[in-house]
């Protein structure tokens, strides 16, 4: 029987007079103070049964009635995985009605770079260097999915990833932790609006937390090793800067560091992240996390599985019922205290209030039918694959000119509906996608006579039966166009791979069509970065793109045609083959650099003598250098660094560095560079990475023109957690590069006193 319902609450008149007179810029904390007061009142009420059922995520059983009593009950805290508004509203409708304090239960879901109208992966959008895409994309995702009644996603995923086997790579910002700061803060922001109480805001989720990029050969699951100085001077970074950003909500990784579980490691979820970084959301694990530490040794059975991770300062469990379940015996026997159990409730219910989810528990179910693939959002999603393309090289074929009279269209990415949409596209709609084929046919019209010969069906393909009547195809050809890649499904959770190159006889293909003469532009979509170096030397022309999304055809169209010019810099480096992993810019730099008398493998002499090598730290075969490195992106158009001077050769560590140069457009079209500042400490307490990125900005250039810019970074940015842990700036003397990627450049330098 219904006793008691949280909506016959109200607030106490005093504090609603308060809210309705507090100048605006104090307004928000006292719309805390009411929210506290509300979770304060409702915790008091709670049995110990509905207290942990607010810390209980049911995964969706599709099934109202089975769901039914467990929600009645209280014992619901969050349901994964409902994305029809009428089964959303008739669930909400029996915690609001049925259950004893009406209690709305968080509805959750996956949408990771897009709910509908899909964007390029996040990778791909790191490629653009521009946090407003991530923004937007981000804004779009959550207008669409609370269309339908889901408030919470579990995004952004700010995993630092420096190998690309590992298939997560794809769900990431890349392998730098400014780079992935800013963009994964901009995606919270994105999602979360200017305030979660705004009906289409969307709690966001930062993970993994913490460390899971690290993972070990880049085999996910897998275990890491990261010490505390590289967690925070690598891994908690952006998840720092999603905080800031006022993510509500962490989820825990599924990796052990150092032989801890995530999902009970105090240090993290206590000391850090609420006592250092204050964090006053709520954490939830991943999906059965907290139980598989039975099998990763850490925990004998259930009961200890829950008790480890309630005590670490989990508030919610992924799926796995062994809060609701182990808990109670656990609080008797004191192995859990109750205050845990309390501020675990207090921080989900203080997230639902700021969500507005009692004041407005059920969805408007015709919203979707406006949300859902508006233009604006098709639109931005668009500008999105433009900016996320990477131009790796041109021989100055592209882009295609008014004298391409016939094209070849080959290969498996083509026309992939589906692959294009990359990994975690629950609900994304291959029926939306505009592929590349489609989109060249219509931008071209009469005036180019196009031919679609796929040669291999899809990504894995080695029957070569097709590639014949490809090249038969292409022979005819102005020009080749050649989508190669990775389906969807070969990136994204437990999508990992022990080689970097095109799967099945994609590079056979490329090399077949290489030999006809003609020239071959090789379009790479794919979910990583692949080590594709005898592709690239097949090519005439490489243009790259992580999984672009739904519009993805379109923007490649435009780019491939020069009416949009390629910006996109790659978030990762690209290593020349599996061997060279782990390879990343920002590394340490040895006591044994490569110092340019290294000899490779084919030249060393016979017999040659032990010390013949140069002894520095390099490979026989592969040498020192990756394919591509981070940052690294060509455009059509040229562009020129010069002049790089910086207001002072000493600053104070409270004062700002203004680096001044000059960018020149030196081409013949309107381009954007994104700009990089890197910097290096010299010499430190303990070793420091060759480069770090510091700052980045795009910047857009008619033909010919040339600007003077300022970029500032406050000398307080150069701190890092040094031999003591401690986070301090060293003084000592620095280097400052501004170019167009991580290996190029001529640095200035500075000291800092
Ligand atoms: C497991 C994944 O690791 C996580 O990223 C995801 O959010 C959850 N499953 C929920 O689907």
């Amino acid at each position: 029987m219904k006793t008691f319902n949280v909506k016959h609450i109200s607030l106490s008149l005093g504090l609603m007079a308060m809210i309705a007179c507090t100048p605006k810029n104090v307004r928000l904390s006292s719309a805390d103070d009411v929210i506290e007061s509300r979770v304060e009142n409702l915790l008091k009420m709670m049995t110990l049964e509905e207290k942990l059922g607010q810390m209980n995520q049911i995964s969706s059983s599709g099934n109202i009635d089975e769901m039914r009593d467990l929600i009645a009950r209280g014992e619901v805290g969050s349901i994964l995985n409902e994305t029809d508004p009428e089964r959303i509203n008739q669930l909400q409708k029996i915690a609001v009605e049925e259950s004893r304090l009406g209690i709305p239960i968080l509805m959750s879901r996956d949408v990771i770079h897009g709910f509908k109208t899909i964007f390029p992966i996040p990778l791909g959008q790191a490629a653009s260097f521009d946090p407003e895409i991530a923004q937007e994309g981000a804004r779009i995702a959550a207008i669409e999915a609370t269309s339908v009644g889901i408030k919470w996603t579990f995004s952004p995923m700010v995993d630092i990833a420096r190998d690309p086997r590992w298939g997560r790579c794809a769900e990431g910002y890349g392998e730098d932790p400014y780079l992935t700061s800013v963009m994964g803060a901009a995606t919270v922001k994105g999602y979360q609006a200017d305030s979660l109480s705004d009906p289409t805001a969307m709690a966001a989720c930062a993970k993994h937390f913490v460390g899971y990029g690290a993972t070990e050969g880049g085999r996910d699951y897998n275990s890491t090793g990261i010490s505390e100085r590289q967690l925070r001077n690598v891994y908690l970074p952006p998840f720092k800067a999603a905080t800031e950003a006022g993510a509500a909500t962490f989820m825990t990784s599924f990796n052990d560091n150092d032989g801890v579980p995530s999902t009970a490691n105090k240090f993290i979820l206590d000391n850090v992240l609420r006592k250092e970084w204050n964090f006053d959301g709520f954490v939830v694990t991943d999906w059965e996390s907290a139980k598989e530490m039975i099998k990763h040794g850490f925990a004998a059975d259930e009961h200890e599985a829950a008790v480890k991770s309630a005590n670490a300062g989990v508030d919610m469990e992924m799926v796995s019922y062994m809060f609701v379940k182990e808990l109670p015996s656990a609080i008797k026997q004191g192995e859990v205290d109750i205050k845990k159990i309390d501020n675990a409730v207090r921080n989900i219910l203080r997230v639902k209030y700021r969500l507005g989810l009692f004041e407005h528990p059920y969805t408007d179910t015709n919203l979707k039918d406006k949300a859902l693939y508006a233009d604006d959002h098709l639109k931005a999603a668009k500008k999105a694959a433009v900016e996320s393309a990477v131009l790796l090289k041109n021989n100055g074929i592209l882009p295609l000119g008014s004298n391409i009279k016939k094209v070849a269209i080959v290969g498996p990415m083509a026309d992939a509906s589906y692959d294009q949409l990359g990994t975690w596209i629950f609900d994304g709609e291959s029926e939306h996608t505009v592929t590349p084929l489609a989109a060249i046919r219509k931008m071209v019209g009469n005036n180019v006579n196009v031919t679609f010969e796929p040669g291999l069906t899809y990504s894995r393909d080695k029957n070569k039966d097709g590639v014949r009547r490809a090249v038969a195809a292409a022979k005819n050809a102005d020009v080749i166009l050649a989508f190669v890649g990775e389906e969807a499904i070969l990136s994204g959770e437990a999508h990992c791979l022990a080689s970097l190159e095109l799967q099945g006889a994609q590079s056979e293909l490329i090399a077949e069509l290489s030999k006809t003469g003609k020239p071959v532009v090789t379009v790479v979509i794919a979910g990583r970065p692949l080590s594709i170096g005898k592709d690239a030397d097949n090519s005439a022309a490489l243009l790259y793109n992580f999984h672009p999304g739904t519009m993805g055809g379109e923007a490649i169209a435009e780019l491939l045609w020069g009416k949009a010019v390629p910006s996109g810099k790659l978030p990762m480096t690209f290593p020349k083959s599996v061997g060279q992993i782990p390879m990343y810019y920002a590394h340490n730099n040895t006591g044994r650099p490569v110092v340019g008398n290294e000899v490779l493998i084919d030249n060393i002499p016979l017999h040659a003598g032990q010390t013949s090598l140069g002894c520095t730290s390099f490979y026989l075969d592969e040498g020192w250098t990756p394919l591509y490195p981070f940052g690294f992106g060509l455009s059509y158009t040229k562009f020129e660094y010069s002049n790089l001077t910086l207001d002072k050769t000493t600053y104070n560590a409270n004062e700002t560095i203004k680096a001044n140069f000059t960018l020149a457009n030196t081409g013949n079209m309107e381009a954007t560079e994104v700009v990089q500042l890197y910097t290096h400490d010299i010499a430190a307490s303990v070793t420091r990475p060759v480069k770090e990125l510091k700052r980045f900005e795009r910047v857009t250039l008619k033909p010919g023109e040339k600007k003077d810019i300022t970029i500032e970074l406050p000398a307080q940015e150069l701190a890092f957690y040094n031999i003591d842990n401690q986070y301090v700036v060293e003084p000592g003397q620095f280097e400052l590069w501004v170019s167009g990627d991580s290996q190029s450049g001529t640095p200035v330098t500075f000291e800092v006193k």
